[in-house]
């Protein structure tokens, strides 16, 4: 247990640095025994108990409250593989175990574990599972939810429930481990999972393609999708201004990937653009997947969708795509602080979507930067948006106390111009990252009274005393709709 607030600080803060509570405490069980004690503990003391894992989250969700009535319940220590089955391809691991941990389990049987995302070196299988993670492969193997096929969870009242079936199958009533995952830690806390393992695919292959609009995008997903099917395990999108901002802040990242997407630093290449980043995995063989991908990519460039196009020529490269991709994130917050979103569209709409709000953001604030990125073939961006840049080569803090004037300005109405158009074309304001507290009340806004209302039943069914990550995900404070708070 930590109490300094020197030590607990890396704890108190979440990933992006927009939010710092005060712990009363940090603890650090290291098994379910220990975490149902603690969880009884905290329902006798009334204290909120905030679950963390890698602390990677993006919405604020695990990071405490400044009331320094929260202790900060960290799972790193729970971190055993229990048991892995190659034969029902399952794998048995505790929630602190990170996501690469797990890869590298699976890897070492010749197996897969297909969840993937850049934090993974961090982040844990119980806050995967906690948000419902999505990640860049979604688009074959479905979301963390899809990935899990049972759970073993401390309930509010500190008892255990032993979910860990392997079954593909089970309908003997309500779906418990369907509650828990995506509940954000606010409903019971994840201490094991058993989670679906894939064969390795013989061969797998990345290109990247620079696109002529987010149109030329979707026809080539529509394309791909057509053509490889299952193959297809990766199809990211990056509107030119995040590959820009990699380049600006990650040069040697962006350095391998120039010829497509541009190098507007010395005026060399094509000015920057739109890129597609298209990952197949194949069954067979390496020169299999290759071929497979040059077709298609020679069909798209035929039709005007694709402008040009490069295959990865070996794994070093692939990866260097890969880093490209998963360093906007790193190369945004490097920039300074922005307007983060984590959208879902219906896949037809995201040009339309892209096209109208571009449009509006630009002439209500011009100069904004548009990051626009993300898993496109799941119909998920990432439409963060970051003020203006400064005249001249500001020093970082100069640029931070700029950007955070912006924002203190624009942040509300900008959030709700993206967030109503959304709604507007049935989207969802939330894709992966949760809401955490950071788009609690932004849920709230847009939900209707009958879903926050059955949302709250189901809060104060499982948790009476509200002690499981207080404030977040809802507010039962505020007065709710059929008077439930
Ligand atoms: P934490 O941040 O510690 O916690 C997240 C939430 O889960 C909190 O509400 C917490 O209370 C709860 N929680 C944590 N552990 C438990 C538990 N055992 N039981 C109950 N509740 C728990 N996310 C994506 O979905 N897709 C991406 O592609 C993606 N890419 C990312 C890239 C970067 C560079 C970064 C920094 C983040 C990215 N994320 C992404 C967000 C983040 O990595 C995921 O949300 C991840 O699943 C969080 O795991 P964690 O262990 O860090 O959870
Ligand atoms: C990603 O897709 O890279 C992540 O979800 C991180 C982010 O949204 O910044
Ligand atoms: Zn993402």
């Amino acid at each position: 247990m930590l109490t300094d607030p020197a030590t607990m600080a890396p704890h108190a803060e979440d990933w992006r640095k927009r939010y710092r509570g005060k712990p009363l405490a940090v603890v650090f069980p290291a098994n379910p025994e220990e975490v149902a004690a603690v969880v009884r503990l905290a329902g006798e003391c009334h204290i909120g108990l905030v679950p963390q894992g890698g602390n990677t989250g993006l919405s604020g969700g695990a990071t405490p409250d400044d009331s320094g009535r929260q202790v900060v319940l960290s799972l790193q220590r729970l971190r055993a593989l229990r048991a892995i089955d190659p034969i029902n391809r399952t794998i048995t691991v505790e929630a602190g175990m990170t996501l690469a941990q797990v890869q590298t389990e699976a890897e070492a049987r010749g197996l897969l574990f297909p969840l993937s995302l850049g934090a993974e070196g961090s982040a844990t299988i119980g806050g995967n599972l906690a948000t419902n993670a999505g990640g860049t492969a979604v688009l074959r193997y479905g979301n963390a939810r899809e990935l899990c096929l049972g759970l073993e969870v401390v309930t509010a009242q500190g008892e255990i429930w032993s979910g860990l079936r392997g079954l593909r199958k089970d309908n003997t009533g309500y779906d418990l481990r369907d509650l828990f995952i995506g509940s954000e830690g606010t409903l019971g806390i994840i201490t094991a999972a058993v989670l679906k393992l894939y064969p390795q695919p013989a061969a797998i292959m990345t290109a990247l393609a620079r696109v002529a609009s987010p149109t030329a995008a979707l026809e080539l997903l529509q394309f791909a999708q057509q053509r490889a099917g299952a193959m297809l395990t990766g199809f990211e999108y990056m509107a030119a201004m995040s590959t820009r901002l990699v380049a600006a802040h990650l040069g040697a990242v962006a350095k391998p990937c120039l010829q497509i997407i541009g190098d507007t630093r010395d005026g060399v290449g094509p000015q920057a653009a739109d890129t597609v980043l298209i990952e197949l995995s194949h069954p067979e063989s390496e020169s299999a997947a290759k071929e497979a991908l040059e077709t298609l990519l020679g069909h798209a460039i035929t039709q005007g969708w694709v402008e040009d196009a490069l295959v990865a020529q070996s794994g070093a490269q692939s990866a260097a795509f890969w880093r490209l991709r998963e360093s906007i994130t790193l190369a945004a917050a490097a920039d300074g602080p922005h307007v983060k979103h984590d959208i879902a569209l219906p896949i037809s709409s995201l040009p339309a979507f892209i096209a109208a709000m571009d449009e509006e953001l630009e002439q209500r604030y011009p100069g904004i930067r548009i990051i626009n990125f993300g898993h496109f073939g799941d119909g998920n961006l990432h439409y963060n948006l970051a003020p203006p840049t400064l005249e001249g080569n500001p020093d970082t803090d100069t640029r931070r106390a700029h950007y955070l004037e912006f924002l203190g300005l624009h942040e509300d109405a900008i959030r709700r111009a993206v967030h109503d158009r959304v709604m507007a074309m049935q989207g969802s304001i939330s894709a992966e990252h949760g809401l955490g507290q950071l788009r609690r009340d932004e849920a709230r806004h847009y939900k209707s009274a009958v879903e926050i209302s059955l949302m709250v039943s189901i809060k104060h069914a499982l948790d009476p005393l509200g002690i499981l990550n207080p404030g977040k995900v809802l507010c039962l404070d505020q007065s709710l709709p059929g008077d439930r708070s």
